[in-house]
Order: structure tokens, then sequence, then C-alpha cells
């Protein structure tokens, strides 16, 4: 008989998840002899037994396709399951065992689960209940300290870059300060990189609280001299010195807090002390659509061919990771144990400043 494995996308999708899928099926099936099972929509899939076959002909086409086939939840927790009733009241559960139940009827030996901090740290969860996982590290926040790049990072930073780019144009025919927020949750990878690579003036970043008067000396100065415009990247994690996170919704018992709003908080503190005309773009969930670049395709693929050797060597509990060049794999707990950030004194914060970038500290 041949073995059967599974494969799920978890929490925010990103371009390359379908890369991922592609690979993972292909090598299972062309190397292996595997059969791969599909899980929709996360673990919500594995606790409603919703599934697809995934044939090496259903993966034909994938590779530039952004999304991800499977779906996706960030909301399907099987530790704190929500569960609606037909008055709508919402109700939380543990429906852990059902899922690991219902793994073992599906026939699955193995299942790889494509996911950032949040998804792995459920994966990992799952292995004390029997279920066989192998992680690929996907996340456009890039905050895994595992790896030195997650899946759907490097695409995100190229959408950010372009957005700037044009943001430049019109900032500059208007004399307008011009404030890009851009994703990232609590990490600034995104804001930093995207930033210095399309020429911001300010970048500000959750990893330190920004001083608003600084940030606001810096544009007073710049627009005193030949410039007249400027663009400013906020992270949606960014708040001023005493300030609190800008958020569209609390977290709960199943869902991490919606972040949002950063960049007209930030609008708002420079309208009343300045004379500048400001207005605010958030990209959002443009960052996270269409198309995946060249490296996002080539490292989805590297990371699901190796995450199907993991699971065709009894390697369970390990996560695929990216350092210097090499595809590795890491213990599941290492991987979700600390988030990885920007450090305030590290090489990239210390370009910035060289450049005379405000960060605001
Ligand atoms: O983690 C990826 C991410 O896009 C974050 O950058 C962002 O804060 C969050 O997900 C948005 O989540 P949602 O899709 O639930 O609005």
């Amino acid at each position: 008989m041949r073995r059967r494995i599974g494969i799920l996308t978890g929490g925010g999708d990103c371009p390359g998840l379908n890369a991922a899928i592609r690979a993972v099926v292909k090598h299972a099936t062309i190397s292996h002899g595997f059969e791969v099972v599909g899980i929709c929509d996360a673990f919500k899939g594995l606790y409603e037994c919703d599934t697809m076959p995934l044939p090496v002909r259903a993966v034909r086409g994938l590779l530039d396709r952004g999304g991800t086939i499977l779906g996706s939840s960030n909301r399907a927790n099987p530790f704190a399951y929500p569960i609606v009733d037909a008055n709508n009241e919402e109700t939380v559960v543990d429906v852990s065992e059902k899922c690991a139940e219902n793994y073992r009827d599906l026939g699955i030996e193995g299942l790889i689960v494509v996911g950032g901090d949040g998804t792995q740290a459920i994966a990992h969860q799952m292995m004390a209940l029997g279920v066989e996982v192998v992680g690929i590290p996907k996340t456009i926040d890039n905050d895994l300290e595992a790896t030195e790049y997650t899946i759907g990072y490097q695409t995100a930073v190229n959408i950010a870059v372009d957005a700037i780019d044009r943001l430049h144009s019109t900032a500059e025919s208007h004399d307008r300060i011009m404030i890009c927020e851009v994703m990232g949750r609590y990490a600034g990878w995104i804001a930093m990189n995207a930033g210095m690579s399309a020429g911001a003036e300010a970048i500000l970043i959750p990893e330190v609280d920004y001083d608003v008067e600084k940030v606001i000396a810096t544009l007073r100065r710049r627009h005193k001299s030949d410039t007249s415009f400027s663009i400013v990247v906020v992270a949606e994690g960014a708040k001023p010195r005493g300030g609190e996170f800008s958020t569209r919704q609390q977290a709960d018992a199943t869902q991490q807090a919606r972040l949002g709003g950063a960049g007209d908080h930030l609008a708002r503190l420079i309208e009343a002390q300045t004379p500048f005309d400001v207005r605010t773009t958030v990209l959002g969930h443009v960052q996270r659509g269409g198309t995946p670049s060249a490296f996002d395709r080539l490292l989805a693929t590297r990371f699901g061919v190796a995450a199907v050797e993991l699971l065709a060597a009894g390697q369970y509990g390990r996560v695929a990771a990216y350092r210097g060049g090499e595809i590795v794999d890491v213990a599941m707990e290492q991987a979700v144990a600390k988030l990885k950030r920007v450090r305030p004194d590290g090489p990239l914060v210390t370009a910035a400043q060289a450049l005379g970038i405000e960060l605001g500290f």
C-alpha cells in the first residue's frame, strides 16, 4: 500500500504557498511514491475531515500562483477552536483529540504544516497527541528566529518597494509628507527593508518606540532645505514613546490582535505640530497577494523538497530553515521559541543611520 502523507497551509496566506504545495506533491509522489492528501483551511479541515486528493496533475501551473489552493485560516487552533451555534453564539472548545483521531482515520503518516509561528506552535502541540508533523516556515513578517527567510517575505518587500516608489513622485508633485504603513506585526523587517530600498526619509519600527519630536524635527529640517516632500515608512506595530499599539481588533482566545492605524496615528501627531500636508497609505493585504518573486518560488520549492525528505526519514518535529544559502532543519520548539526582530544595534539599523534615515530613537 502507498504511504499517505498530508499537507496543510495555516495562518495568513502569502505568495509562495502554492509553490511549496507543488514541490511537496511532486517530490513525494515522483521520488517516494507517496500519496498526498491536502487538508483544507488549515486545522479546520482536519477537524471537519475536509480534504482533497493531490495528484501531480492537481499542482500543475501552481508555481506562480498567489494564495493557497488549500485555503487557510488563522482562527483554527484545535486547542481553542471557535464553534458558532444556530443563534450565532460563539464558544471556544478544545477539539485537538478529535483532530488527532481524524488524522489517524485518514490514514496519514506524516503531516507537512506550512505556517508561521502560531501554526508551527499548534503543530508542535499536536505532536503530543500522536500527529507526526514537519514544518515549512512562511510569513511575510519574516519573524521566525529559526530561519533567515520565510516564504512570502521577499515578495512582500518587493510589493512595498514598488508602492513607495510610486508614492515618491506624487509626494514630490504636491510637496507632501507621504506616510506608508506596512505590515509585519511586531517585527520591522518589511518596514526596514522596503524603506531603505525605496529611499524613505524616516522608518519607524516596532522594535523601538519612536520619539515623535525627533521625527518632526527631521521633517522640518528637510523641508527647510531644498526638498519639500518626505516619505515616512511606518510598521503597523510601531508606536510612539508612551503610546499604545494601533489596533483594529483586540486579541481573544482564538486569535491575535489585529494591528492597523499606526500610519494615521503618526499623521495626526505630525499635523498637530506642523503646517505640512500629510497623507497616509496603508498597503495592507496587497503585500500578501499575487505572484511570488523568483526568490520565494525557489525558497518554497527547496523547503518543500526538504520537508518531504524529513518525513520520509521519519524526522518528525523538525522545521525546514534557510541559513547561509543552505536548507537545514531545526527542532520545532526552537523554531517557535522566540520571535526574530530587527536589532536596534544590528547592521541594518547601523546602515540606515549611516544614510541619515530618521528612525525615531
Ligand atoms: O502575519 C502576517 C500578517 O499579514 C501580518 O503582517 C498582519 O498583521 C496580519 O497577518 C493580518 O492578519 P489578517 O489577515 O487576519 O488581517
